[in-house]
């Protein structure tokens, strides 16, 4: 566990920082295990900056669809303008994933030939300070992907109780010292709110029994992968989206998700393998497909990455 959490922290502390970069994770193995081909329906549930989607594009033709989510109007907002040239072919639709069935079903799509899920957040979210998704900046404390979403990180922070916030960081970041952190954030909220992303980070460090130094993670890593999860509610629509996901799906159709953390891994593979039991789908690859040293290098946020592949059988 610990390993896969250093992993997370090279995410935040060595992600790209140019803005509004997005670098696609592992898109040769996601192209050539999803398989988009000519005139195909490929529904890429995290449009991000759009860079797996662009290279689907350019495999399904001038006559193939794709269906671009995200939670992030921002997000949609870039994509548009990248994806320029391929506007006709695309629906971008802001919702969460796990609203897959009235999204497709607005469409009047009843099936399709590919579904992709590229969990987490895009670097140009997390480099944002004001989107308050990292503790590397100052910003509001805020990490909805969804700006409409009513619930924040502050929210989570300045009125969930002891007991819950505790409860959160245990489940949601694997963290050791929940307790601790809980009670300090208590403490501090006592005296003025945790307003900001340095406000909490320093609260964590303040909560910690050993003094900073020798930590293989910055000890707030736990903590913002924990209330990011909380805030968006992400492990409940994976859980939900990928329950959907296969009553959309084409025989011989594939589902492809890349998730980044133990977490929603754990998700995934307990889903495909249900549905491989049930004999409604199979595995494509029985471990995870893991990105290359070369691409780790390139891009640190791939480190992390695991790809699973399931394809729908022929009922
Ligand atoms: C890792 S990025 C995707 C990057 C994209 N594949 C690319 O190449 O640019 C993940 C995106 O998924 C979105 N997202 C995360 N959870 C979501 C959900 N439940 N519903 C819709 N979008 C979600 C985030 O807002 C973010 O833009």
């Amino acid at each position: 566990m610990i390993s896969e959490l250093v992993v997370e922290k090279n995410v935040e502390e060595t992600t790209p920082s140019k803005k509004n970069n997005h670098i696609p994770v592992m898109p040769q193995e996601v192209l050539e295990y999803l398989r988009p081909r000519e005139n195909d329906v490929i529904v890429d549930c995290t449009m991000g900056l759009g860079g797996h989607a662009l290279a689907i594009l350019q495999k399904i033709g001038p006559h193939g669809r794709l269906i671009g989510i995200d939670r992030d109007a921002q997000s949609l907002k870039m994509v548009r303008e990248r994806l320029m040239p391929y506007l006709d072919q695309c629906h971008f639709v802001q919702g969460d994933f796990r609203d897959l069935d009235r999204t497709l079903g607005g469409l009047g799509i009843r099936d399709v030939d590919g579904i992709l899920f590229d969990l987490g957040i895009s670097s140009f979210q997390l480099d944002n300070p004001q989107r308050g998704f990292s503790f590397q900046t100052d910003g509001p404390l805020d990490m909805r992907m969804d700006q409409n979403n009513p619930v924040s990180a502050f929210d989570v922070v300045n009125s969930f109780s002891e007991q819950e916030i505790a409860a959160i960081l245990r489940d949601y970041g694997e963290e050791r010292w929940h307790h601790r952190i809980a009670r300090q954030i208590v403490r501090q909220r006592a005296v003025r709110p945790v307003a900001t992303t340095q406000e909490l980070r320093d609260v964590v460090v303040q909560a910690m029994p050993y003094r900073r130094g020798h930590e293989r993670i910055h000890p707030a890593t736990r903590t913002f992968q924990a209330i990011r999860i909380a805030v968006n509610r992400e492990l409940e629509s994976l859980e939900a989206a990928l329950d959907k996901s296969l009553e959309f799906l084409k025989p011989q159709a594939r589902i492809a998700v890349l998730a980044f953390h133990s977490l929603e891994d754990r998700i995934v593979k307990q889903k495909f393998r249900t549905w491989a039991k049930a004999g409604l789908a199979e595995l494509i690859v029985k471990k995870p497909l893991r990105p290359g040293e070369k691409e780790c290098l390139e891009n640190p946020r791939a480190r992390s990455a695991r790809l699973r592949i399931a394809v729908k059988r022929i009922s």
